[in-house]
């Protein structure tokens, strides 16, 4: 299996607005392959997200390397940057945040598709609303993202990062903003994006039953440190060490 992400010996500290030192991420290396789905799983403030950012090339490490692909994200120009990085396309907790409010359905999709210099036509930008579950796609070309559902507006932000032909999706706590009559319907959406286009994701998530429905593999972060790793049936029904116990312990095992 061919890696598309590699996470070398990353390191990352942030300053306090009081001038404290807090470091996120310390030492960590993680591999993610073509179409195979990690779960970073781990309490909250563990450095999930901040390794994400990372692999999204949001945040530079201090230390360590990034590489897509296996070509190292910061040694690239910024052209070559662009291109490669959009590979690699991000779904938030809240799509709000990264919707352009004043822009409609239509424009977001057509911006979208533009940046890997795809057709511009009208019945792409249905086609990816309608394989997102927004049917019919028409209905919603007009609308801003405001006028839409937190469901809805999830789906639309997938069908974004659709357009752009991601091979790796950087999925943070995905199903979190929508609300829990949603969160099924949003999973099985991602579900079926993973089994029909093959797409590698790295999900992130402190919710265990999310990854048991997703994973191949299973991370477990602790402290800025991945404390365990392995494939998903292992680690969430053998985990090896007592904090991935406590983790699983803790959370009660929903069916989405
Ligand atoms: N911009 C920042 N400035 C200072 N400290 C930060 C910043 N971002 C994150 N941190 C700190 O880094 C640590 C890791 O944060 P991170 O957001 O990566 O955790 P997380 O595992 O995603 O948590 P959650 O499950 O709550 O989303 C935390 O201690 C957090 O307070
Ligand atoms: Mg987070």
């Amino acid at each position: 299996m061919a890696t598309l992400l590699a996470l070398q010996g990353v390191t990352h500290t942030f300053r306090r607005s009081g001038g404290a030192l807090v470091t996120a991420v310390r030492d960590v290396s993680l591999e993610v392959g073509e179409s195979e789905t990690v779960a970073l799983v781990g309490e909250s403030g563990s450095g999930k997200s901040t390794l994400g950012r990372i692999a999204l090339g949001l945040i530079r490490p201090d230390a360590g390397r990034v590489l897509i692909a296996g070509k190292n994200l910061h040694d690239m120009a910024n052209r070559e940057l662009r291109r490669e990085r959009i590979a690699f396309q991000p779904i938030f907790q809240d799509a709000t945040a990264s919707l352009n409010p004043r822009r409609t359905v239509r424009d977001l999709l057509r911006q979208a598709l533009r940046q890997r210099g795809a057709d511009r036509n009208e019945h792409m930008r249905i086609e990816l609303l309608e394989s997102v579950g927004l049917r019919p796609g028409s209905l919603y070309l007009e609308r801003y993202p405001h006028e839409l559902s937190g469901g809805q507006r999830q789906r639309l932000a997938i069908a974004r990062a659709l357009a752009m032909k991601p091979r790796l999706i950087i999925a943070d706590e995905p199903l979190s903003g929508a609300d829990v009559s949603m969160r099924g319907q949003v999973l099985n959406l991602l579900l079926d994006i993973k089994k029909e286009r093959g797409l590698a994701y790295l999900m992130i998530t402190h919710d265990i039953s999310i990854a048991r429905a997703f994973a191949d593999r299973v991370a477990v972060m602790k402290e800025g440190q991945i404390v365990e790793e392995g494939p998903a049936g292992v680690v969430l029904s053998k985990p090896r060490e007592d904090y991935t116990k406590r983790l699983l312990a803790a959370v009660p095992q929903l069916a989405y």
